[in-house]
């Protein structure tokens, strides 16, 4: 069976942009592949060092969030990844194989870097963390990574490294590749970029009220002043999420919109009905595992050790394939 590697940064709960970039896929393909969801939390780190007391609760959120979308613990490994120190290991041969200047070339960091404020003052470990995410998605071997469409250029470097490894020192490990969904990168409800301090998300743990208060004062055509007035659905973010999660229903909208026959109340009230009906069961189940919660560690722990084999065993090829064994 191949596998899949793929993973979260346990900053805060999951949003509807994690859902159909990656989740969607991940639950969908786990009986295909073996599927290992790794919680990045020293990833995490690289921009939270300051207060490493909150990762305890963000991983188990995390987990908490792929469990609540339908990642089934019983043929899906749940793991953490600064409990797989081998990835750390990997991680400094790793770093190389690559230069600085690739690093700050990669226009997701960029984008990142100001976001964070990091400008012109990277930290190492952010700047590094791609070299770190090519670590985690090598350590099992993964075949294939479904992600955003943001993660491409760390696909991307991740393949390099895996050749230049392979090419240097032999062929342990296997390049993979990025698997993007339908919709590989969606837009916050404002039109910037998703982001949980914009307050432009809608989050998988989110209430019926929640949903309906966000996408109510979603952005819309900026043309569209009366609810009669023709409007251009390709420049509206609501629309945007019908093509999202209402396929059934995009042509109508699209059309009526056009002609001015139906106003963006409307066309916002059903695509809220719609998300309510995507995230209801989600949100039983987060309740379901929520009063659980040593289940939920039983399942981290388990995933955890499972992970960890495989990553010991990758380990040893690469000592030995490096020739870094002295005794
Ligand atoms: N960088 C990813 C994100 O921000 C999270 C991540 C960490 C990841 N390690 C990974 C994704 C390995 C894919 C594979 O969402």
């Amino acid at each position: 069976m191949k596998r899949i590697l793929t993973g979260d940064r346990p900053t805060g709960p999951l949003h509807l942009g994690h859902y159909v970039g990656t989740i969607v896929n991940r639950v969908k393909l786990q009986y295909e592949y073996e599927t290992f969801i790794l919680i990045a939390d020293a990833q995490a780190l690289t921009t939270n060092f300051e207060h490493p007391e909150k990762l305890k609760e963000d991983v188990f959120h995390c987990a908490l969030d792929n469990l609540s979308c339908g990642l089934d613990p019983n043929v899906s490994t749940l793991c953490i990844q600064t409990m797989i120190p081998e990835i750390a290991e990997l991680t400094v041969y790793f770093s190389n194989l690559v230069t600085v200047n690739q690093l700050l070339h990669n226009p997701t960091i960029k984008t990142e870097a100001r976001y964070f404020g990091f400008e012109e003052r990277y930290p190492y470990g952010f700047l590094g963390y791609p070299v770190s995410q090519a670590a985690d998605i090598t350590f099992c071997r993964a075949n294939l990574v479904p992600v955003g469409e943001d993660q491409l250029p760390h696909i991307e470097l991740t393949r390099k490294i895996v050749r230049r490894f392979n090419e240097l020192y032999g062929e342990v490990l296997v390049e993979p590749e990025a698997l993007l969904s339908d919709v590989p990168r969606l837009p916050g409800l404002d039109g910037q970029k998703m982001s949980k301090s914009l307050g432009n998300c809608i989050f998988l743990k989110d209430s019926d009220y929640e949903i309906e208060e966000k996408v109510r004062r979603a952005l819309t055509d900026p043309a569209r002043i009366h609810p009669n007035d023709p409007g251009h659905p390709e420049v509206c973010i609501v629309f945007t999420y019908h093509k999202a999660f209402n396929r059934k229903e995009i042509e109508e909208i699209g059309e009526t919109c056009r002609q001015g026959k139906i106003g963006c109340v409307e066309c916002k009230k059903r695509l809220a009905e719609e998300l309510k009906k995507i995230l209801s069961p989600i949100r039983k189940k987060r309740s379901y595992y929520e009063e659980r919660r040593d289940l939920v560690i039983e399942i981290l722990r388990a995933g955890t050790k499972k992970a960890k084999e495989e990553a010991e065993k990758t380990i040893t090829d690469v000592r030995k394939a490096m020739r870094l064994s002295y005794f």
